[in-house]
């Protein structure tokens, strides 16, 4: 049995890891992109789709992400690498490191521009500028908002700025502490604006939208979102976790920390949805409003809330540090991997590599005003950035990733580091490596395919 060391440097211990990776995990994907994705694709039905795959995909393909990274001890590219060489395999595996990466500074670029708009709310809840709103108005301040290029990129800047001067203090100084305070905060004040809705009156007819079922209202469409998304919100198929683990003690078990950050993961989209969809009902809002539902929806049950300014600012601030811990994951396994590579300190590395995911986030940020003109397969930017990452990037790292260590790594490396004592579990994260989670995947490619060509 081998431990290497890692050169960046390990968490001080299994919890940290949770913490660590739950910060990436919980994101704008759970409080911003999973309510508007539901509410686009007609809630119920989607969201059992979304947990299945959550359970079924989303949880073996953590785990082995975590095992490669742990395993190989380096930036996802080079343990890919490692671990592949170790398994007599081509190093050629490094490859799904690779286009990880690629992956990570494409999401970064449209999740800077989202975290944006979420600073510019910090700032205008501070100002009170959102008490007694109605939903016209609010609707109306995000349309202004979106329609300003200049405070857009303000915004975005700030943003870049925060991710890259953590990224640069390392793994272990800021990150840690930042995760421990902020997660806390983050579920508490969940839980407060989940009691406001459940006092707003349409409490059961959010809840019905989120939970109802009824399998006639899903598409393959629809399907291929909630297999994106279930990767996105995880933080799969790209590298992060995989960076993630490459710093996790060898002591700890991943199967039960996996679950740990999964079932924290699924609990804050639900409480989002929760807390966004009942308020959605009582103001007669559009639940397929898309990515303006929570700026608008929020603001209005706060500017109408006891406390509301006060309490809708520190959600923003909340919401920001949860994008914040999730950006700074989408950069590490590059960062990582140019320090491994050229023997840089993390300084220059992060103002290069800023540089270029603030570039990129331009484009992004453009297809709201002066670039809105520009469309890539019927898509403006943002939107081709999204759709592109979630719905195939991070699908087909993850099915890399399953074949990889299902496939290609010996029984005896996976047992090694899974160290899984009870055999039936090992037997079922190993059927659902090898068969389940790549047919799923596989499959859902196809049938879309076959749709769109159709
Ligand atoms: N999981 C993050 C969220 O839900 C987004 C993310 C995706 C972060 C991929 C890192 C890697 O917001
Ligand atoms: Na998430």
């Amino acid at each position: 049995m081998k431990d290497r060391q890692n050169i960046h440097g390990s968490w001080a211990s299994r919890w940290v890891f949770i913490m660590a990776a739950t910060g990436s995990a919980v994101g704008l994907g759970n409080i911003w992109k999973f309510p508007y994705i539901a509410g686009q694709n007609g809630g119920g039905a989607f969201v059992l789709v979304y947990l299945l795959f959550i359970l079924a995909v989303g949880v073996p393909i953590m785990m082995a992400e975590v095992l490669v990274g742990r395993r190989g001890r380096q930036s996802p590219i080079n343990s890919m690498r490692e671990v592949a060489l170790e398994a007599d395999h081509s190093p050629n595996w490094s490859m799904v490191g690779w286009v990880g990466a690629l992956a990570g500074f494409l999401i970064f670029s449209f999740y800077s521009v989202v975290a944006g708009w979420v600073l510019a709310y910090v700032a205008a809840m501070g100002n009170g500028e959102f008490l007694d709103i109605g939903s016209e108005q609010a609707g109306k301040a995000f349309s202004r908002l979106l329609a300003d290029p200049q405070a857009l990129l303000i915004w975005h800047s700030v943003f870049v700025v925060l991710v890259m001067v953590v990224l640069m203090g390392g793994v272990n100084k800021g990150l840690e502490r930042a995760t421990k305070i902020m997660m806390p905060a983050l579920f508490v004040l969940l839980l407060l604006l989940l009691g406001y809705s459940m006092t707003s009156g349409s409490f059961g007819e959010g809840v019905e939208f989120l939970f109802h079922f009824d399998p006639s209202e899903l598409s393959w469409d629809a399907v291929l979102v909630a297999l994106g998304h279930s990767f996105f919100t995880l933080s799969l198929g790209m590298g992060s976790i995989m960076a993630y683990g490459s710093y996790m003690p060898k002591s700890a078990s991943i199967g039960g920390t996996v679950l740990t950050i999964a079932a924290l993961d699924t609990i804050v989209a639900l409480v989002a949805g929760m807390a966004i969809f009942p308020i959605v009902f009582a103001n007669s809002l559009d639940p397929g409003a898309g990515p303006g539902l929570m700026f608008i929806t929020l603001p209005v049950a706060f500017g109408h809330m006891p406390g509301g300014q006060i309490f809708g600012f520190l959600f923003f601030v909340l919401v920001a540090l949860a994008a914040w811990t999730s950006a700074i994951s989408l950069m590490e396994p590059g960062v990582a991997w140019m320090v491994e590579k050229f023997g840089l300190k993390r300084g220059p590395v992060c103002i290069m590599l800023g540089l270029l995911v603030w570039l990129l986030g331009i484009a992004a940020l453009s297809s709201f005003n002066f670039g809105s003109d520009i469309a890539l397969f019927g898509m403006n930017i943002f939107d081709f950035l999204d759709f592109v990452t979630a719905n195939i990037f991070l699908p087909l790292g993850g099915l890399f990733v399953a074949v990889f260590t299902g496939w290609i790594l010996h029984q005896r490396i996976t047992r090694d580091e899974l160290a899984i004592v009870t055999p039936a579990y090992y037997l079922a994260w190993s059927v659902t490596i090898r068969y389940i989670a790549p047919i799923a995947v596989a499959a859902i490619f196809i049938f879309n395919l076959i749709e769109k060509l159709g």
